[in-house]
This record gives structure tokens, sequence and C-alpha cells, in this order.
């Protein structure tokens, strides 16, 4: 049995209910598609459960591309205010949270019952569980085999999102689609993710797994440059935390990143200067601005004496301390990989795709929107209001 329809969406995520709820209300005949049991899996687990929806400083500084130009329409023309009315005309209770992050007061579950309720509104057929067989061009349209039958549509959307958490539905549908019709994909690889270190070098660091503290860190050049001010996170296997989520998505294989574990103090500066007045140990002295844990540890890797007068020590000891602290070089042995990810870095090469519509240039009626393509927020809210946006910027134009 074959079922005809304007627009057929593929993916009932973030970008996907936007986009056919956008594009109902427009009054197209819309089904929406997804293969997943539970509706936006992704969406229920974001923020702790409480979804941060968007960020209101969203700009496209806070997002990274091949084609850093491509995102500036969509989130130009569908701003994080746009979406904070829309949560706001539900009722939905929000806050905001550092740096301009918005999270719902209650639940995750408000978001994507707004996104339903909005997909009601605009009459959006469902097809869930539903499997997608195939797809195939057939004169102007895009037949669909799905698990339900066959589905005729003169646009078809894919919003199946990137790679991360395979365990909750997660596929490579949207780049074997491209493949299929023969569009280019940035490579794909996992972001916002923990890094990794290899078993003996991080060896040393195990016992300090727990201790977090804020930092600034850096990696990369020029403009492919991440520098980020946020909280860091020790683990058992390496680090984690915002600090590290975000610089994640900057650092390439095998380059280290430069952490400065004490952004406020130039420690051998401070200790040099300190040499007369100051009775402390080493240990104290350095206790008092990081977690003692991490300071014991610390000294205890340089093979330093904790308990020996900081006014005894050499300048030259202290400063092999300070350009440890200040400047700690560090090579990742790897990432978490995307059962970790919170996103997923490349996609759909956006050079393929118009920026007002978000439809591959080559091949008229085929839309990508969201995680899938080749655009990818730093962690704050931004993910979800690029999700937002190109839905928006495709559901008009479906
Ligand atoms: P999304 O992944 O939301 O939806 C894709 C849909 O396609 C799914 O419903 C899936 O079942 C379906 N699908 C996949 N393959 C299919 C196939 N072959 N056939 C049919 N259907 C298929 N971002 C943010 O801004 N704020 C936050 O708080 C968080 N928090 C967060 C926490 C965690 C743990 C993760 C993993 C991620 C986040 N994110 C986030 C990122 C955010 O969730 C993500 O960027 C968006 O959900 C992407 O929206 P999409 O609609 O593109 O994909």
């Amino acid at each position: 049995m074959t079922t005809e329809f304007e627009v057929a969406v593929i993916g009932a995520g973030a970008a996907g209910m936007m986009c056919a709820s956008v594009a109902g209300q427009r009054g197209r005949k819309v089904v929406l598609i997804d293969h997943a049991t539970r509706l936006a899996e992704k969406i229920r687990i974001s923020g702790g459960g409480r979804c941060n929806f968007t960020n209101r400083d969203a700009t496209p500084q806070n997002f990274l591309s091949q084609n850093p130009h491509f995102c500036k329409s969509a989130l130009s023309r569908y701003t994080p205010q746009d979406f904070l009315s829309l949560v706001k005309r539900y009722r939905i209770g929000w806050h905001e949270k550092h740096k301009g992050q918005l999270f719902c007061d209650e639940s995750a579950e408000d978001i994507i019952a707004m996104l339903k309720a909005e997909c009601d509104l605009g009459n959006v057929q469902w097809r869930m569980p539903c499997g997608v067989k195939s797809i195939a061009r057939e004169g102007e349209r895009f037949r669909i085999a799905t698990d339900g039958g066959d589905i005729l549509a003169q646009s078809l959307v894919i919003a199946t999102g990137g790679l991360s958490i395979p365990k909750i539905g997660a596929t490579d549908f949207a780049y074997r689609v491209a493949k299929q019709f023969d569009l280019k994909i940035v490579a794909p690889r996992p972001a916002l993710v923990p890094l990794t270190f290899d078993g003996n070098a991080w060896q040393p660091f195990v016992p300090l797994a727990g201790v977090a503290l804020p930092v600034e860190l850096e990696t990369g050049q020029k403009k492919t440059r991440g520098w980020f001010r946020e909280d860091l996170l020790f683990t058992h296997r390496g680090l984690s935390g915002p600090a590290i989520l975000q610089i994640s998505s900057y650092w390439q294989p095998g380059t280290p990143l430069t952490i400065n574990l004490l952004p406020e103090v130039d420690v051998a500066e401070t200790l040099i200067a300190d040499k007369g007045s100051v009775k402390k140990s080493l240990g104290n002295q350095i206790a008092q601005w990081l977690p003692s844990r991490l300071a014991d540890e610390w000294l205890h890797t340089l093979g330093m004496d904790g308990a020996a007068r900081t006014a005894d020590m050499p300048d030259k000891t202290l400063r092999r301390l300070g350009e440890s602290l200040n400047r700690w070089h560090i090579v990742p042995a790897g990432t978490e990989g995307y059962k970790k990810a919170e996103v997923t870095l490349g996609g759909v090469d956006t050079r393929e795709l118009s920026q007002q519509t978000m439809m591959a240039n080559r091949v008229p009626g085929l839309y990508f929107v969201g995680e899938a393509i080749d655009v990818t927020g730093w962690l704050g809210g931004y993910n979800f209001q690029w999700a937002w946006a190109s839905g928006v910027a495709a559901g008009q134009a479906v």
C-alpha cells in the first residue's frame, strides 16, 4: 500500500518535530517517521533530564563547521528568543543557569509534549515505531519503503541526527542517504566527549578521580584554536567536565592540550615573591589554591617535597612547578567515543546545501536538518538551537 504526502520527515527528534510542525501548520500534508519506540529520547535525557533547550547568547561563533558561515542565515531567522516565546506560550517553567543556558524547571518531557502538541496543530501524521527500508527517486518525488508500507512524498527531510549514543537509536542513516545521492560528507567524529589517556601515563592521576576545579584550557592554532574557561573533572580513565567536553570538539588526535590549573595565579612568580615573607611549606602554600588531594599528588608526581619550606626551595624548582600548573601540556590518547559523546562533529557537508532552506543543491526536494549536518554547537544549549533553527528553515521551505 502506498500513501501520498507532500512532506515526509524521517527522524522525530528535536529538528524533525520542529520541521514537521512548521510545515504542517503552513498547511502541508506531513508524515513524521521514526524507528524508535519512545519519542525524542535525546531530548528526554538532555540537560540531566531538564533539557538545556537553548542558549540566550547563541551566535554563529558558538558553532563548528568546515563552512562557518552556513549556519548564520537559519540562526538569525529563528533565534533563542523565538524558541523561548514558544516555551512561554506553553507555560513551561524555565530558568537560566550560567552563561545564558536556559533549562526547564521541571522536566525535559515538557519540551517533548510541546513539540508533539505543535505537530498536532499541524495535523502531522505519525509512523512510529517504523523502520525505513529504502528511499528511491520516482520522477520528482521520493518513494520511501517503510515497515508500514510505502510513502510517496514531494519533499523528503532527513532529521535522523548523528551517531552519539547508539543505544538509544542513533544511526548513520543521514550519511547513507547523502551517499546514495552523491552528496559529500565531512568525516563524523565524537564531540562534547570525555578524553582518555594512555593507561601508564595516566596512572599517577588515577587517585585524583572525582577532583574538580575551574581551569583555562586551549588546543589548536589560529582558525582551529579552541579556548575555554570552565570546570575540569579528573576521572579514572582521563579528563571530563564541561572544560574537556568543550575542548574535545576542537582537539585533533595526536595534538596536546594546554591546561592552566590555576588561571588566577601566576604560581612561580607568586611563590618566588613570597619567599621572604611566607613561612609555609610548599604543600600548604599550593593547597590554598588547589584541592588538597590535587596539591599533594601534583608535588608527589613532580618528585617535590611538600613538607619543605618554600623559602628554602631554589627559584628554578618553583618555576618548574609553576610551569606544570599554569601550562600543563598533555596529549590525550583518544575519546570515550560515541557511547559517551553528546554530539557528532561533521556530517553532511554544508556546501551541498542551501543555507536558506537546508535543501540539497543538486537534489531538489531533499533536505537535511539538525545534527546530521556538519554544524556542531558548543556545550550549553547551542545544539538544540541549531536543531530548532534548521528545522524551522526547512519547515518553511518544504
Ligand atoms: P535527534 O538525535 O534528536 O533525533 C534523531 C531522531 O532520528 C531520533 O528520534 C532517532 O530515533 C531517529 N532515527 C535515527 N536513525 C533512524 C533511522 N534509521 N530510521 C528512523 N529514525 C531514525 N543539546 C543541547 O542543546 N542541550 C542539552 O541539554 C543537550 N543535552 C544532551 C545530553 C545528552 C546525553 C546527549 C546525547 C545530547 C545532548 N544534547 C544537548 C545534544 C542534542 O540532544 C542533539 O544535538 C539534538 O537532539 C539533535 O537533534 P536532531 O533532531 O538532529 O537529532
